[in-house]
């Protein structure tokens, strides 16, 4: 009873724990360039709110995704037309998991 009572006063401490993507999105600094609702209000690049739904009408027949990992990794694979500044490539920065994990995230924005 002693023990169980210390772990939900653990686990109620510890408040909600981030999704795995919005950590990746973190550590790899998306959030020093990009708002996105609630996690950052970065100016330097556009705006993530909605590009889930955005994702899959910039490259036609690529699905959202598809162009999400491709942006992310070889950015100038898509260019924003009103953007005059690029975006770093992730290209060799990111494992595999992690790529999965942010896109999977992003798609849910
Ligand atoms: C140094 C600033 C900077 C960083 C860091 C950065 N970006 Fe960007 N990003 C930009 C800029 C500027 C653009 C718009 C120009 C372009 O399209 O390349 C952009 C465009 C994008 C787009 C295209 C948006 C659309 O509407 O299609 C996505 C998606 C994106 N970034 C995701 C990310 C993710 C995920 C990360 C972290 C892994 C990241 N960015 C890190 C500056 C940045």
């Amino acid at each position: 009873m002693v023990v169980f009572r210390l772990l939900s006063a653990l686990r109620f401490e510890s408040g909600p724990v981030d999704p795995p993507g919005l950590t990746v999105f973190r550590a790899q600094q998306c959030d020093h360039c990009h708002a996105l609702d609630g996690i950052s209000q970065a100016t330097l690049g556009l705006s993530l709110d909605g590009i889930g739904q955005r994702a899959s009408t910039r490259l036609p027949g690529v699905a959202g995704p598809d162009y999400l990992r491709r942006k992310i990794l070889r950015p100038d694979t898509w260019r924003a037309p009103d953007s005059l500044k690029a975006m770093p490539a992730y290209e060799g920065k990111l494992s595999g998991a992690e790529l999965d994990e942010l896109v999977s995230w992003l798609m849910t924005r």
